[in-house]
């Protein structure tokens, strides 16, 4: 015979058992939909999620990127080359940029020119950004000094 306690343990386990049991088909329920399957297809509520995120300046011109390089104007297609294109290119070709070489200071020196004496507007922050890009992929090459000669015999001058 169980004690008046242990049966009254028992019932509230059965009790909690089952309702874990409830609470994991009604959440399966949910998640295929509920009584959904009867409503007529114009009753199912459609959610529609639209993504709003503006695509990143690099993604707008990334249909007319081959190896790398952005074919209509020529440039590395990294980092910021959207806000170069969408800055650079009004007034002249893109190869006056990309026959270029120079470090992010006389970049910055460059554009500094233009805005003075050529009308290149502001390019508020993003003036950085294109500093940054042209520093990197439009540096002065590093032509490095040649390897040393490896002598394997010596003559004799006679
Ligand atoms: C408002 C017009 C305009 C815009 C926009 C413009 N430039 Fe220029 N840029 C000029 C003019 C004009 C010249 C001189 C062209 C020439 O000498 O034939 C020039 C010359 C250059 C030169 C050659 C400088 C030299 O020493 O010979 C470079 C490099 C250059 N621009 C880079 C850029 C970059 C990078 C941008 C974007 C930030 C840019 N330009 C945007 C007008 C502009």
């Amino acid at each position: 015979m169980k004690s008046k306690a242990i049966r009254k343990l028992d019932n509230a386990l059965r009790l909690l058992k089952f309702s874990m049991a409830a609470l994991v088909f009604f959440a399966f329920f949910r998640s295929i939909g509920g009584f959904s399957f009867l409503l007529k297809p114009e009753n199912k509520k459609v959610v529609v999620v639209q993504k709003q995120d503006k695509p990143k300046t690099e993604d707008i011109f990334g249909s007319d990127v081959e190896n790398g390089i952005h074919i209509p104007t020529g440039f590395i297609a990294k980092g910021g080359y959207g806000i170069v294109i969408q800055n650079c290119i009004t007034c002249h070709s893109s190869k006056i940029i990309t026959q270029n070489r120079m470090d992010a200071k006389t970049w910055r020196k460059t554009i500094k020119w233009m805005q003075k004496t050529q009308n290149l507007w502001d390019l508020g922050v993003n003036e950085d950004k294109i500093v940054a890009y042209l520093g990197k992929y439009y540096a002065p090459k590093k032509e490095g000094r040649r390897k040393a000669l490896v002598v394997e015999e010596w003559y004799e001058l006679k």
